[in-house]
């Protein structure tokens, strides 16, 4: 409807008309946000268990007494950052007198010790008071304590480090994370208390032994993955709230929690499914949410997926694709790209691009196949007789998509090699041993 071709034919979109109908379009969005990963609702179904387990270790706070360090852990979208979150909200409530301090640290935000020290400071200041970079760690840690004492006085301070194996990798983050775990012994009137939050389920192993004793007081709280009805229960409450009343039916959510439920069981997999399709609903003017508009987000979601992998991919392994990306670009869909040929143009692509290395056949090949596994292309083993062994290689995925994503890379960009037609493919040039020659006929 919105899609028209113009007089030449060419694809063209009318954003104006566009935004006129979605303006006289139903509004099927009572508050969006709560279907925000950053919502916390009034209601966390399913972690019963989990909030009575943290509520039985925080609740001392109340009289003012020291809570034990601790730590949480699950897979990802299992609610562990909503639920303490959650606690923090509920303890603020119930303190008759000074309700405890809160800061939260999320270690892949703030990563480094130094800035972390700085992070706590200035939170509890309330302004940036320390510079991100500058001063010697133990020169904050001492302002910190002084401060700790001066400002929060004799309340409870939580120290929240969300995603806390990011700091574990660092340097220094056994260090800092002793030091925050101790902190009270060098406290004279405020206490603290650290909350550790991971979906690393291996990263105890990571641990200084002492950060362990100082941090395992407690037994951790697992958070395990949602099924398909308890995803159902949680989406029926949130969308309760996010949409207007008869937008969604039951076996739409449903379809969402099942979707989700096949992934991990992750609910921020399960939200961002209903949102983007309350939103597609939207665009398309329709009064009620649909199965079908389910079935397109979970595409969306699929691709964005796709878009992200591709750029958390070392240059390398770019590379290997961006060379199948040309193989297939520049070839007739029924020519065969062989590993050979990926690994000819991945060469000329690193002769391209300073200090950038060409790799062995052997390194190529593992590109292919950490492609394949991520489901980017296809890789199928051919014997080719006393030749020995090939892989057919092909593209799995969108090929506009790919290009688009390519097309974004720096490198890629800054030497213009969506453009580059491989020397293998030139009829007019011929490689031998690393050289270019032009053919003479
Ligand atoms: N039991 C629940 N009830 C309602 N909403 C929930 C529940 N569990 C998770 N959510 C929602 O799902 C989303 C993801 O939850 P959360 O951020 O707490 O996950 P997480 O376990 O911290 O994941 P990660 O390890 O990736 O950080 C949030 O929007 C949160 O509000
Ligand atoms: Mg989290």
């Amino acid at each position: 409807m919105l899609t028209n071709h113009n007089e030449k034919g060419m694809y063209s979109f009318n954003i104006d008309r566009f935004y006129q109908n979605y303006l006289k379009g139903p509004k099927l969005f009572k508050n969006r946000e709560a279907l925000e990963p950053s919502f916390i609702p009034d209601e966390l179904p399913h972690r019963n268990l989990e909030i009575e387990k943290i509520a039985g270790i925080t609740a001392c706070a109340l009289k003012g007494d020291v809570p034990p360090n601790f730590l949480c852990y699950g897979m990802t979208g299992t609610g562990k950052t909503a639920t303490v979150r959650y606690i923090s909200q509920k303890l603020a409530q119930h303190c008759s007198n000074k309700p405890p301090w809160w800061v939260y640290i999320n270690c892949t935000v703030v990563s480094t010790p130094y800035r972390i020290l700085a992070h706590i400071y200035n939170t509890i200041v309330g302004k940036e008071k320390i510079p991100s970079t500058g001063l010697p760690k133990d020169v904050i840690l001492k302002k910190l304590l002084g401060l700790f004492d001066q400002h929060i006085k004799d309340s409870i301070c939580f120290l929240v480090l969300d995603e806390i194996d990011i700091l574990i990798e660092k340097k220094g983050g056994n260090e800092i994370l002793y030091n925050l775990t101790r902190l009270n012994e060098n406290l004279d009137q405020c206490r603290t208390s650290v909350i550790g939050i991971s979906n690393k389920l291996k990263f105890m192993e990571f641990l200084d032994a002492r950060v362990t004793s100082n941090l395992g007081e407690e037994e951790p709280i697992v958070f395990h993955p949602y099924d398909a009805n308890q995803l159902y229960d949680i989406l029926k409450l949130r969308a309760e709230v996010a949409f207007k009343e008869g937008v969604i039916d039951d076996g739409v959510i449903k379809l969402c929690a099942g979707l989700a439920a096949k992934e991990h069981g992750d609910a921020r997999k399960a939200l961002q499914l209903l949102r983007k399709a309350g939103e597609i609903a939207e665009c398309n003017q329709t009064k009620k949410i649909m199965e079908n508009h389910v079935e397109k987000a979970q595409k969306d979601i699929d691709k964005d997926h796709i878009v992200e992998y591709i750029f958390s991919m070392p240059l390398q392994a770019k590379l290997t694709l961006m060379a199948i990306f040309l193989l297939s670009k520049f070839t007739k869909e029924h020519i065969i790209i062989t590993s050979g040929d990926i690994y000819e143009v991945h060469s000329e692509l690193a002769q391209i691009i300073p200090n950038v290395k060409q790799l062995t056949h052997r390194r190529i090949s593992d590109y292919i196949n950490e492609l394949a596994l991520s489901g980017l292309i296809t890789a199928v083993t051919k014997s080719m007789g006393h030749y020995g062994r090939t892989k057919i290689v092909k593209l799995d995925i969108e090929f506009n998509l790919i290009e688009r994503v390519l097309s974004q890379v720096k490198k890629i960009k800054e030497y213009r090699l969506m453009d580059y037609k491989p020397i293998i493919l030139q009829t007019d040039k011929v490689k031998i041993k690393n050289m270019v020659f032009k053919k003479l006929i």
